[in-house]
């Protein structure tokens, strides 16, 4: 049975002394309600450290107002059950990751940053004292960052004081969510964390579906359309490997394969799998990025081309 820990220094001296006695280990942050996706993550952690953390922890900096937040699935018991299954040691569930309010000194953070946008978080909306975040420029944007404009800010700056409290030798993510690795590798190079991030394959549902915290919230015949995300990537790898190399093109078939089932595109962008830059023709390693909307759900998934 892991141990729960829900207290910032708790958790670091748990970890400072297992580092002394030369253990390895290796973090696998999570928002909860786990599935088979997250498990196969300390799954990769178990081949790679001594001692598995994961953490759980719905940050509300990476939401948005509008966003999905409150309603948010989660179910710590089955999820201690589950890591208690898998064998993972220390479980990191802080109540609250941020400093409160010490003021009312809000407004500041709505500005636009170097004439951005004005953007505002769940944090920021509940008043928090928390005033430093970490800004991976050029790979926050597009994608994912165009439509969630606080998202990878929140999220890269969660991990860092992920990294400082737990000190992990080793971090796992999953590629399902490839931008957010890309991101959080860069951050890493870029500020020195002295950690190993490590993407780990995406898992999928039986019928392709990629697994997902919200696949909860589609209804059976949302599910059924929402296939089309996998299957659209799928032909756009297979035509890719039979000698379509016109990016247009492919992405033309991935939209068309995914607005015919019914879905709403968000975007769907070809990208080189390194550094997320647009390519035109495919002539290195590239991922299929998508994401698509079903009813109120959105999904995102994606298929590298080595
Ligand atoms: P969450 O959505 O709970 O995902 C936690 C980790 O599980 C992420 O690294 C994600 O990529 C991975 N994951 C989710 N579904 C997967 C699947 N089907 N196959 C493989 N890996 C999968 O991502 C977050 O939480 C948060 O943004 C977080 C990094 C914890 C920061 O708050």
């Amino acid at each position: 049975v892991p141990e729960v820990l829900r207290d910032k220094d708790l958790m670091r001296s748990w970890s400072r002394s297992r580092r002394c006695n030369g253990q390895t280990i290796a973090l696998v942050p999570t928002m909860g309600f786990l599935h088979e996706g997250h498990l196969s993550l300390i799954r990769t952690a178990k081949s790679l450290a001594d001692l598995i953390i994961v953490s759980i922890y719905v940050n509300p900096s990476q939401f948005s107002p509008s966003e999905d937040l409150s309603t948010y699935p989660s179910d710590i018991s089955g999820d201690l059950r589950k890591l208690s299954a898998a064998g993972v040691n220390a479980v990191f569930c802080p109540a609250e990751l941020y400093h409160s309010a010490s003021g009312n000194e809000l407004g500041g953070h709505r500005e636009a940053i170097n004439g951005e946008r004005v953007v505002a978080s769940c944090l920021e909306d509940v008043g928090s004292g928390h005033e430093t975040w970490i800004r991976v420029e050029r790979l926050e944007k597009g994608m994912c960052g165009t439509s969630r404009p606080v998202f990878f800010r929140g999220v890269a700056t969660v991990v860092a004081k992920l990294f400082n409290i737990v000190e992990p030798d080793v971090a796992v993510f999953g590629k399902k969510d490839y931008q957010q690795w890309r991101v959080i590798c860069r951050m890493v190079r870029d500020l020195d964390f002295d950690v190993k991030v490590i993407g780990s394959d995406i898992i999928r549902d039986f019928d392709g579906l990629a697994m997902s915290s919200r696949n909860v919230h589609l209804s059976p015949t949302q599910r059924e359309k929402a296939l089309s995300i996998n299957r659209s990537l799928s032909k756009a790898k297979l035509a890719a490997e039979k000698g379509q190399k016109n990016c247009q093109d492919l992405k033309d078939l991935v939209k068309q394969t995914i607005s015919e089932a019914g879905g709403k595109i968000d975007y769907v962008e070809i990208m080189e799998q390194q550094g997320l830059r647009p390519v035109e023709e495919i002539s290195c390693p590239v991922v299929i990025c998508v994401a698509a909307w079903f009813g109120n759900v959105r999904l995102i998934d994606n298929l590298e081309i080595d």
